[in-house]
C-alpha cells in the first residue's frame, strides 16, 4: 500500500515538473488520437491554420496549411520528456520571410534542382522559373512550399489531408497537377507522409518534405554528433552548383560512406560545402523500405526513415549561418539541423539514365515516406 502511495506521489511530481517545463500537453492524458486547430496568422485576408495531431503516447505534430509545413514535432527522449525535433519559427512571419530555408515545408512540383530550369518533353521545350544561380530549385520561385493548401481531417483523428491544384503553366510546368498529401501519426511514433498526384499533361513530379531535424531538441547547437546511417553505396556526383554530372560514384572509402552509422561531423570537413547530395538508395524493390537512421546519443532519440523513393538528399544545414531567429529566439547556426529529403534524383528530366520522374495523364504519382522515432 505504502509503495503504491509513493508511486502515485512520484508520478504526480513528475507530471507537474513536466508541465512546468512546458514539455507535456493536456492531450497527453488522452488514450486516443486527437486533432486540434488554431489560427496561425493571415495572408491577404486568408487565415492560416495550425493543426496539431497527438497520438496516444503524447507524440505531437503541428502542421500549417501554408506550404503544408511541419512547424513542430514533439517526440519523447530517453527521459520520456517530449522535445521539439524540428527547426522552425514561432509565427507565420518567420515562415513568410525570404530567408526561410524551406523549414519543414512540402517541396514541389520538383524537389531539388533542374539544370537551367529547362527540359524537353514529348518534343516540346519548357522553361521553368529560376531561383538558384540560374537553375530551378524546389519547384521554382513559388513552389508548393509557398502556397496555401486546402486542409481536411479524414476520419480517425490521426491524419491531416492537404490538397492543392497547381495550374497548367505554374512555374513553367505543363499540366494541371492535382496533389494530395496526407500526414499521419501512428501509434508507434511515426510521422507518415503519403503523396499522390494526377495530371492532364505529361509532367515531371518529385515531391518531398524539407524538415530540418535536430534530435536533441535544441540541446545541441549542431547535429555534428548525430550518428547517421544511409543505405546507399552510390551518390549522384554534382558540379559546383549542385547539378548532377550524371556520374554515380561509389561511396566506399570516401566521406560519403554512411553504410555503417557514423557521426555526421566525422568527415564533413572533407566535403566541400558540407553534405548536400542525393544518395542512391540500395533497395530490394519499390516497396516501403528502411533506408536511413539517425541517432542522438545525448537524448537517446533514434529516427528511422522508410520510403518508397529511390533517392535521399542528405543536407546538413550548410547554408544556416546564425542570422535566422528561430523558435524561442534560437539562432540557428551552420549545421543546426539536417534534412533527409526522400526523392527521385535531381535533374532527372535531363538525365535519361536516372529513374523516370515523368507522370502522364491516366497515371497516378504515389510516394510514401515515414520517419519513426524511438529511444536507445
Ligand atoms: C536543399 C538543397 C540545398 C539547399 C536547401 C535549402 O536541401 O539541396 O542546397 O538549397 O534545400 O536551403
Amino acid at each position: 500500500m505504502k509503495k503504491q502511495v509513493l508511486l502515485w506521489l512520484l508520478s504526480g511530481v513528475l507530471f507537474l515538473n513536466a508541465c512546468q517545463n512546458n514539455t507535456i500537453h493536456n492531450e497527453t492524458a488522452s488514450m486516443t488520437f486527437t486533432i486540434s486547430e488554431k489560427p496561425f496568422g493571415q495572408i491577404n485576408g486568408d487565415t492560416i491554420t495550425q493543426y496539431t495531431i497527438t497520438n496516444p503516447q503524447g507524440m505531437q505534430v503541428s502542421i500549417i496549411n501554408y506550404g503544408g509545413t511541419v512547424t513542430n514535432l514533439l517526440v519523447p527522449g530517453r527521459d520520456h520528456e517530449l522535445g521539439d525535433v524540428v527547426l522552425g519559427f514561432d509565427s507565420l512571419s518567420g515562415y513568410l520571410q525570404k530567408a526561410n530555408p524551406y523549414f519543414g515545408c512540402l517541396v514541389g512540383r520538383y524537389g531539388n534542382r533542374i539544370a537551367k530550369g529547362k527540359f524537353i518533353l514529348d518534343g516540346q521545350a519548357y522553361q521553368l522559373t529560376l531561383n538558384d544561380h540560374g537553375n530551378t530549385l524546389h519547384g521554382g520561385v513559388q513552389g508548393l512550399d509557398k502556397v496555401i493548401w486546402q486542409a481536411s481531417k479524414p476520419a480517425g483523428d490521426s491524419s491531416l489531408k492537404l490538397t492543392y491544384t497547381s495550374k497548367d503553366g505554374d512555374q513553367g510546368f505543363p499540366g494541371n497537377l492535382v496533389i494530395e498529401v496526407v500526414y499521419t501519426l501512428s501509434s508507434d511514433n511515426a510521422l507518415q507522409i503519403a503523396y499522390s498526384a494526377t495530371t492532364d499533361k505529361a509532367t515531371p513530379v518529385n515531391l518531398t518534405n524539407h524538415c530540418y531535424f535536430n534530435l536533441s531538441a535544441g540541446k545541441q547547437n549542431t547535429i555534428l554528433d548525430h550518428e547517421v546511417m544511409l543505405q546507399a553505396e552510390k551518390f549522384t556526383a554534382v558540379d559546383s552548383l549542385l547539378i548532377p554530372t550524371g556520374q554515380l560514384p561509389d561511396v566506399k572509402g570516401t566521406p560519403m560512406d554512411f553504410t555503417t552509422p557514423k557521426k555526421i561531423g566525422a568527415e564533413l570537413a572533407a566535403v566541400k560545402g558540407g553534405y548536400d547530395h542525393n544518395w542512391v538508395l540500395k533497395r530490394k524493390g519499390k516497396d516501403l523500405e528502411k533506408i536511413a537512421t539517425a541517432y542522438d546519443a545525448s537524448s537517446g532519440r533514434f529516427m528511422e526513415v522508410f520510403t518508397t523513393e529511390p533517392g535521399l538528399q542528405f543536407y546538413t544545414g550548410n547554408f544556416l549561418d546564425g542570422t535566422l531567429k528561430g523558435k524561442q529566439q534560437q539562432k540557428y547556426q551552420q549545421h543546426a539541423g539536417f534534412c533527409m529529403e526522400t526523392q527521385h534524383f535531381p535533374d532527372a528530366p535531363n538525365q535519361p539514365s536516372f529513374p523516370n520522374t515523368i507522370v502522364k495523364p491516366g497515371e497516378s504519382y504515389r510516394s510514401l515516406t515515414y520517419y519513426r522515432f524511438s529511444v536507445k
